[in-house]
């Protein structure tokens, strides 16, 4: 009995070996190779010529990529009727037979990128006119030209997302896409296209986003796609955009014009949904105060079939005539205004997030005038701000958590305009020249001093490169830092910090210690993060040793050594990260560096840039030459070493001694006896 059903158990597995089954048994493999899990197969890198035809004919999906089909026949889908997602990408086909999809009425997902359709695409338009149901279509990476795409598209009524990226698709008209009036989406990134003609998207009723990012667009004229909610324009050659004048209500949501050459601020449609903005890399400013208001009109001319039109418009309104209130997150970045209109920043009363980081800024209004809204993010960094006004008593600033002023050429601020801000945790005004206000300029005179005084929110805070001495022992009282970046400035002490030492998590001095070597940092208790890079430092501080340190920053200095002597030390323990190039360590003191390299936790980026001295000879500490490791042991051995090397030979010295005076012991005696002998008588 108990042999029959091991065999039966042996038959079975036999029976099973078609179908591996993997541990949890939901997994098994066709003979083909491809994974199958729940319904679907995957059959991935697999080399299958044909669609494999070993599979549970109820599959809904089937994922192919990779392989080296290259042709879709009549019967190669039939006995997969539920397949509801086909992905054959990376694979060669160019041929779809007519009946391919007969059987497959499911089909609603079909990926065909990067194919060789462009050779037969005739035959693969007709094949996809039979997935009746079919609403994600993939074509990217077929080079595809228009007549092409055109043919390929004809009746596919059903699709709803269709990707045409990277074909060599030049320009756009109303064949294209007629009939394809479910079309939500289409993205047509990566081709060629320089022109649009007008009606072009006539028959795309439904379609909600359309992205054109990466093409060769020079201008977009009348934009009336009032249905659309996310246009993407970025990286073309865009030098002006301008929509449709009309009353209607436009759905636009999210409009992209970045990384192209807008000379002027677009003119968005008149009412629209619009709260994302992206118009970075570009090289708008507004023009009024340069030019004669009545010399900026420009006239368009609009030709549409045989009909012409001319449109006036003033390239220049300082005045947008559009209602920017909707606008919530607006990047204008890397431009080139150097003044913003008056109502300009104050119509858009819903703004969160505003970028204008790299223009040509110089002054700036915080007031409530200008700033209406509760901003929550605002990046001025890299202008040439050198004023900035601020009524007191201000509460439109209330929920700045973020303000970045670095590279400017700010010296004063506005007494209490960061005290007012109620949440500002981030505030950066590296590379200005300032000098911070203490309790005792408090009193007395106002000084031009920028206040950084009891701002209980502010938690990070950047001021390197401001030409700061920092002597004054309060400048920081009331705030509760835990971020705190002061390189590259001329520091006396450490004093300035003792109200928030215990508290900062994060600290950077570097090259800021130009007159402070030893430092004793026992009181940063909460550190993790220190920099104290760039300072010609000759002793590492030993109070660091004792701290919970993850990140440590020493290099360029002047350090011999690392007083390092345990992997069981608290700074061993707690370190992730360490940079230690660029410091002439003795080449024979590195037993701290065994220790850290040995330690799998610690990370050391610039491993293979530390360098040591060796006789005021510097090489790569990873390189050590033979010589240099026998020289360092017998000056590390020192006395003991020659004592070791000496001993053997003075052995044998004695040996040879001894051994002489055995050989010649009788013959002396001898010698001697018959000398004496002889003398006697
Ligand atoms: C099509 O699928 C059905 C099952 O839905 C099956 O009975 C039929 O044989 C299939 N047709 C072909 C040609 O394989
Ligand atoms: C089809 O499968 C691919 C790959 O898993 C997936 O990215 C895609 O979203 C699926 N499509 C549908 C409609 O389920
Ligand atoms: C597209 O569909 C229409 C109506 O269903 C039909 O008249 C026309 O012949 C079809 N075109 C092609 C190229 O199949
Ligand atoms: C527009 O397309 C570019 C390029 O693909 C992409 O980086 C960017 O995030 C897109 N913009 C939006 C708003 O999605
Ligand atoms: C512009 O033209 C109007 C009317 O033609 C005139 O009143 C106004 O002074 C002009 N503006 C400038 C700045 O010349
Ligand atoms: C364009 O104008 C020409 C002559 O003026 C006329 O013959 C032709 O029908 C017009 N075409 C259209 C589309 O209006
Ligand atoms: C802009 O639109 C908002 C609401 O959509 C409205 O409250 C506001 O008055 C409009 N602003 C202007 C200047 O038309
Ligand atoms: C402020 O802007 C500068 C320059 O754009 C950037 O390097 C820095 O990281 C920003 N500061 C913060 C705190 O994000
Ligand atoms: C370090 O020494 C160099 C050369 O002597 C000097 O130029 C540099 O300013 C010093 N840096 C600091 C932070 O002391
Ligand atoms: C390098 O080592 C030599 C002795 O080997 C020593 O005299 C010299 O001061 C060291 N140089 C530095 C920068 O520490």
């Amino acid at each position: 009995m108990a042999i029959v059903s091991f065999w039966c158990l042996l038959m079975y597995m036999y029976v099973l070996s078609h179908w591996r089954n993997i541990a949890d048994g939901a997994r098994h493999f066709s003979p083909s190779g491809c994974q199958l899990v729940s319904k679907v197969a995957h059959c991935r890198y697999l080399r299958l010529a044909t669609i494999p035809q070993d599979l549970p004919s109820d599959i809904q999906e089937l994922l192919l990529d990779h392989n080296n089909v290259k042709s879709l026949d009549e019967d190669s889908l039939q006995q997969y009727p539920n397949l509801n997602n086909l992905s054959l990408k990376s694979n060669r086909v160019g041929r779809i037979d007519l009946n391919a999809f007969w059987n497959t009425s499911k089909l609603e997902s079909l990926s065909l990128q990067d194919n060789t359709i462009f050779t037969k695409y005739i035959s693969v338009s007709s094949g996809l006119k039979a997935a009746l149901s079919l609403r994600w279509l993939d074509l990217s990476r077929n080079a595809l030209n228009e007549d092409m795409v055109t043919t390929l598209l004809t009746n596919l009524t059903s699709l709803e997302y269709l990707n045409l990226d990277n074909n060599v698709i030049m320009r756009l008209d109303r064949s294209f896409f007629e009939g394809l009036r479910n079309l939500k989406e289409l993205s047509l990134q990566w081709n060629y296209i320089y022109e649009i003609e007008i009606r072009t998207f006539d028959d795309l009723v439904n379609l909600k986003t359309l992205n054109l990012a990466f093409n060769l667009l020079p201008c977009i004229v009348d934009f009336g796609l009032t249905q659309l909610q996310t246009l993407n324009l970025s990286y073309n050659h865009i030098e002006s955009f301008f929509s449709r004048e009309v009353d209607i209500e436009f759905q636009l949501e999210k409009l992209d014009i970045s990384h192209n050459q807008l000379l002027f601020f677009p003119f968005l449609p008149k009412s629209h949904h619009l709260h994302t903005l992206l118009l970075s890399d570009n090289r708008m400013k507004f023009y009024n105060k340069h030019f004669d208001e009545n010399s900026s009109f420009a006239d368009f001319l609009i030709l549409e079939n045989n009909r012409s039109s001319i449109t006036t418009v003033s390239l220049f309104p300082d005045a947008i005539p559009s209602n920017l209130s909707t606008l919530n997150i607006v990047d204008i970045s890397r431009n080139q205004f150097d003044y913003l209109p008056e109502d300009f920043l104050a119509g858009m009363s819903s703004m969160s997030f505003l970028k204008l980081n790299w223009n040509c800024l110089n002054t700036f209004d915080f007031s409530r005038k200008q700033i209406t809204s509760d901003l929550h993010f605002l990046d001025l960094s890299n202008n040439i701000l050198s004023e900035i006004s601020f009524e007191d008593g201000n509460s439109n600033l209330d929920h700045l958590g973020y303000l970045n002023l670095s590279y400017n050429r700010l010296q004063e601020m506005p007494k209490h305009i960061f005290s007012s801000m109620k949440s500002l945790s981030t505030l950066d005004l590296s590379r200005n020249l300032i000098s911070l206000c203490s309790m005792s300029t408090n009193i007395g005179v106002d000084q031009g001093c920028v206040d950084l005084l009891n701002i209980p929110s502010l938690q990070h805070l950047r001021l390197s490169g401001c030409d700061l001495i920092l002597d004054k022992e309060d400048i920081f009282h009331g705030t509760l830092l835990k971020h705190l970046d002061v390189s590259y400035n001329q520091l006396m002490s450490l004093d300035f910090l003792q109200y928030t030492n215990k508290m900062l998590k994060s600290l950077s001095l570097r090259s800021s210690l130009h007159f402070v070597d030893n430092i004793d940092f026992s009181d940063f208790q909460s550190l993790t993060s220190l920099d104290i890079s760039e300072n010609n430092l000759t002793t590492f501080p030993v109070s660091l040793v004792h701290l919970n340190l993850q990140c440590l920053d020493v290099h360029e200095n002047r350090l011999t050594s690392i007083p390092i002597s345990s992997a069981y030390q608290t700074l061993t323990k707690s370190l992730h990260t360490i940079y230690l190039s660029i410091n002439p360590f003795d080449c024979c003191k590195l037993s701290w560096y065994d220790i850290l390299t040995k330690s799998s936790a610690i990370n050391i980026p610039d491993l293979n840039q530390i360098t040591c001295n060796y006789s005021n000879n510097y090489m790569f500490v990873q390189e050590l030459p033979e010589d240099v490791i026998h020289g360092c042991n017998w000056r590390n051995g020192g006395s003991l070493l020659s004592l070791v090397l000496s001993l053997p030979t003075s052995v044998t010295l004695l040996v040879a001694l001894f051994l002489l005076y055995r050989i010649f012991k009788q013959p002396l005696l001898k010698m001697f006896k018959k000398h004496f002998r002889t003398s006697s008588s």
